[in-house]
């Protein structure tokens, strides 16, 4: 479990001058990079003087979490991840119901989000699936370059794809949806049992498979557009391809939890995490999502959703917990627990 109290923030709060007075604490959990949720906690920190709490784990992970916590919730706000699970938190009443006066400055896809869950969660930014693919061990492995998502099952690519595994990862559950979406069901569970057999290994956080692929651990890594950027930036030999078909997309959320010990300080996190100046923040934690405020500013290197084929992604459809529940299922026993 990839717990990080933020203590230490404490004691620097504490002989730091200039600094809010201390106001109690809120307890977060993170569903984005784990720099980018520490950047954020010390710079609420800062301007409110709350001390925060931060576990960081997948969307899948922390739906889980929350839902297993409902009787004695013990977070406050869930902060980040793809929109699926919180729209399932909001239908399972485990999240609060909240209407911050930034909304009407947010994207429309933001504030769609929000009045798709009765205003229970709210997007705070937006990224395209994709692949990306190491170049030096394409060229090492004479493998030609992917374009399409039906390029992966060519025989090259066997044992050379790497995703996430959709129970823990609202990344695989977007690429899970996503296909169902682009050619129906039938044909999308074809595709993942040939699909399958190209896997290395199914990893339980969503961003893994750039982090892999850019070490080139694996050649082809299935993710989010943003956080194969994010390697690429650091110089890593990556290609990051948006799928010739078209692909899906999330609308990453931020939710309240219904019951937590701390509801004002949630709120307090809520606000904050919508004005541009904290939106602004991703970029120097090196996330290069777009974000969800009119007003923050876009990093130049954002894969821009103009650009890309874009499927009209039914959020209110695969955000239940029928839909989720009956997919996820169907890839275990008919994909995930199959042998390679
Ligand atoms: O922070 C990177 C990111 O890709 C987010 O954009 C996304 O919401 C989250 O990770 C998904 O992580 P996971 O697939 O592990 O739930």
């Amino acid at each position: 479990m990839r717990t990080i109290a933020i203590l230490a923030m404490l004691a620097a709060f504490l002989i730091a001058p200039g600094l809010a007075r201390a106001q109690g604490e809120v307890v977060v959990y993170c569903s984005v990079l784990v720099d980018w949720c520490n950047l954020m906690s010390q710079e609420f920190t800062r301007a409110t003087g709350i001390r925060v709490v931060l576990t960081q784990k997948g969307s899948g992970e922390t739906f889980a979490q929350i839902r297993a916590e409902a009787n004695n919730p013990r977070g406050d706000v869930w902060w980040g991840g793809t929109g699926d699970p919180h729209l399932q938190a909001a239908e399972a009443n485990l999240t609060e119901e909240y209407r911050s006066p930034a909304l009407p400055r947010l994207h429309d896809w933001a504030q769609r989000q929000a009045q798709q869950s009765g205003f229970r969660t709210v997007g705070i930014y937006a990224g395209a699936l994709g692949f990306t693919y190491n170049t030096q061990a394409l060229a090492r492995g004479r493998m030609p370059e992917p374009r399409c998502w039906r390029d992966l099952l060519q025989p090259a690519f066997r044992g050379e794809v790497q995703m996430s595994n959709p129970p823990s990862s609202g990344t695989a559950y977007t690429a899970l949806a996503t296909l169902v979406q682009l050619w129906g069901e039938e044909e999308a569970f074809n595709y993942l049992r040939q699909l399958h057999r190209q896997i290395n290994q199914y990893t339980r956080s969503g961003p893994a498979p750039s982090r892999n692929a850019a070490r080139g651990e694996t050649t082809v890594g299935i993710m989010f557009l943003h956080d194969a950027v994010a390697e690429a930036i650091e110089g890593a030999p990556l290609r990051v391809v948006a799928p010739c078909e078209g692909t899906g997309y999330e609308i990453g959320s931020m939710s309240i939890i219904r019951g937590g010990p701390n509801r004002e300080n949630a709120r307090r996190w809520y606000e904050f995490a919508l004005t541009p100046a904290a939106q602004a923040l991703a970029v120097r934690a090196k996330s290069y999502q777009i974000p969800s405020h009119r007003d923050a500013p876009v990093p130049e290197q954002a894969p821009r959703l103009a650009d890309i084929r874009l499927i009209d992604y039914d959020f209110a459809r695969y955000g239940t917990t029928a839909e989720r529940n009956r997919l996820i299922q169907r890839w275990e026993r008919e994909v995930g627990s199959q042998p390679r």
